[in-house]
């Protein structure tokens, strides 16, 4: 197991609005990465943020009466909390308008001007205000001059501005692509962007205009740096410190959805490609992978600003209180577009899946276990678990690593459950709660116990990530202390998925259901 170090990202959020499901769903599938790789024992570091020299930004503080800046300030605070509120274990929280952030862009695009892979240049186009980019004339034929993403108007734009070289790298990243088939999963995402390397073209990254909002463009304060450009760099930026480059040299993976792919599969790299070039950056290596998620729609409909329809902040809320934090993260996991189809929320869904998963199946084994352990042994294993489900624990760590290392976690937490239905199964099977009745049988539910608590035990390390909160009450009773190790960097994944780890003498101790069930309130 790579014991190394581990950097993973999310995109950072514009802050010209407050965060939505969408923001945490990328933020969740993070925090479980790094949660996962914590457990690993691996050294991670974990970054999220918020974009903030946006236009939209200016436009929808001027609605509100403030400076960006307020406005800003405002978002990015209501971010910081919800990604609190959430319990997302990242190592750091930021926004392009710190310092250490600014400073390091115009370092590195000041290096770039040096090589001439920023040159100034002119540009005339199709703007799409609402993405923040140009598109090509394709693209803008083919939207009828509308932007899809806002239904505004494409505005004819003309510009002086400095370009970034692009159209170099083409080569450079066909062979990345080639000899790394994972930097851009899923698969089909990956081909999408191969395809269109081959016509890539020099890019604008810098803006007029801009009242003063952005990173000025070293040696041409009138103009300054690109939005999108400033947004990509936050990845290297606030890792480039002595302390923290080792997190990026070991390989960034960044989770983003499908709207940002072409930026960060493409330009992002080529970037990285030409800084490397630059002397000073020579340690400045590229991402080890993109990771692209498709989008939450809502009750069949996809969430829009015009129909009001996303799940909010406060929505959330009460789908927590419905089914508490772990529930809400188990469905995301589960449930979300993890891959290259669009995944619909629902209430009714995410109850089903809580109720099915979590409180039929995973709560209701613990109290099974926990209570016969109680009723018969006063709550201590006689005997040390003798193995009956030793065969289908390992395997369930297997097809659990297997799907970690695809980032498929459905597969992954279906390793988990699975494992638990196993169990469930074995209980059935078995019908200990019999056997104890019997006193020629009497003596085999000890054995039995022991089995079911141990199977417990390894499902509970490998949902930890998904399930942080309640694997952590539920190892209190077993009297593990794995939270404490977590905490201090010590996580063991290979030793507590060993068959073998409680013994005869440990306790279980019985407490309330750990999910209980959740019954839809009527629809008002
Ligand atoms: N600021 C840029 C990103 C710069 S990264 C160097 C940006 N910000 S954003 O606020 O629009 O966030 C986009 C990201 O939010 C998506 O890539 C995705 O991670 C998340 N989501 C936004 N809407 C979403 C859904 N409906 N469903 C799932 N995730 C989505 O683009």
């Amino acid at each position: 197991m790579n014991q190394g170090k581990f950097y993973v990202t999310t995109p950072i959020y514009y802050v010209n609005d407050r965060p939505h499901i969408g923001h945490v769903y990328t933020t969740t599938l993070a925090d479980i990465v790094a949660r996962f790789r914590r457990l690993l024992g691996q050294d991670v570091f974990f970054l999220t943020g918020v974009d903030e020299h946006a236009a939209k930004v200016v436009d929808s503080a001027k609605e509100k009466g403030m400076t960006p800046i307020q406005w800003a300030d405002l978002n990015a605070a209501v971010f910081r909390e919800t990604f609190q509120k959430h319990g997302f274990t990242h190592n750091d929280f930021v926004r392009t308008t710190e310092d250490r952030h600014k400073t390091k862009v115009r370092e590195y695009v000041a290096a770039l001007l040096k090589t001439g892979d920023v040159y100034l240049g002119e540009f005339e186009g199709w703007y799409d205000a609402g993405q923040e980019e140009y598109v090509t004339d394709t693209a803008a034929q083919e939207y009828k001059f509308i932007s899809p993403i806002n239904k505004k108007p494409l505005v004819r734009k003309k510009e002086k501005n400095y370009f970034f070289r692009l159209s170099a790298y083409r080569q450079v990243l066909k062979d990345y692509f080639t000899s790394n088939p994972k930097f851009v999963m899923p698969t089909a995402r990956r081909n999408e962007i191969l395809n269109r390397i081959a016509e890539m073209v020099d890019v604008p990254i810098s803006r007029t205009g801009t009242g003063g909002w952005g990173i000025p463009m070293p040696a041409d304060e009138q103009q300054s740096i690109y939005v999108w450009i400033d947004a990509l760099f936050n990845y290297l930026s606030f890792v480039d410190t002595p302390e923290r480059r080792g997190y990026w040299q070991s390989g960034a993976v960044h989770l983003i959805a499908k709207d940002i792919l072409w930026f960060h599969a493409a330009i992002w790299p080529a970037m990285l490609v030409a800084l490397q070039k630059c002397p000073g950056y020579e340690w400045v290596t590229l991402p080890k992978q993109v990771y692209t998620h498709s989008f939450w729609t809502r009750d069949g409909e996809k969430m829009s600003k015009t129909l009001l329809n996303f799940v909010s902040i406060e929505d959330m809320d009460r789908y927590i209180g419905w089914v508490g934090q772990d529930g809400f993260r188990h469905f995301l996991a589960s449930h979300g577009p993890l891959g290259t189809t669009d995944s619909d929320f629902t209430d009714e869904r995410l109850i089903e899946v809580y109720n099915n998963d979590l409180a039929n199946t995973l709560g209701n084994n613990v109290s099974r276990v926990a209570n016969m352990t109680n009723s018969y042994f006063a709550g201590v294993l006689p005997v040390a678990p003798a193995g009956a489900l030793e065969q289908a624990a390992k395997q369930a760590v297997e097809n659990y690593l297997a799907a970690m290392a695809e980032l498929d976690l459905a597969g992954a937490i279906a390793a988990g459950i699975g494992l638990v239905r196993a169990a469930d199964e074995y209980i059935e099977k078995t019908a200990p709660f019999k056997m104890w009745k019997d006193p020629a049988k009497k003596e085999g539910v000890g054995p039995i116990l022991a089995d079911l608590a141990e199977t417990l035990r390894i499902a509970s390390v490998l949902l930890s990530p998904v399930l942080p909160a309640k694997m952590e009450e539920l190892w209190k009773r077993l009297g593990l202390d794995y939270a404490d190790a977590l905490k201090a960097g010590r996580g063991d994944f290979v030793s507590w998925t060993k068959w073998g780890g409680l013994k005869a003498g440990s306790t279980i101790v019985k407490g309330d259901a750990l999910f209980p069930r959740f019954e839809l309130p009527p629809k008002v």
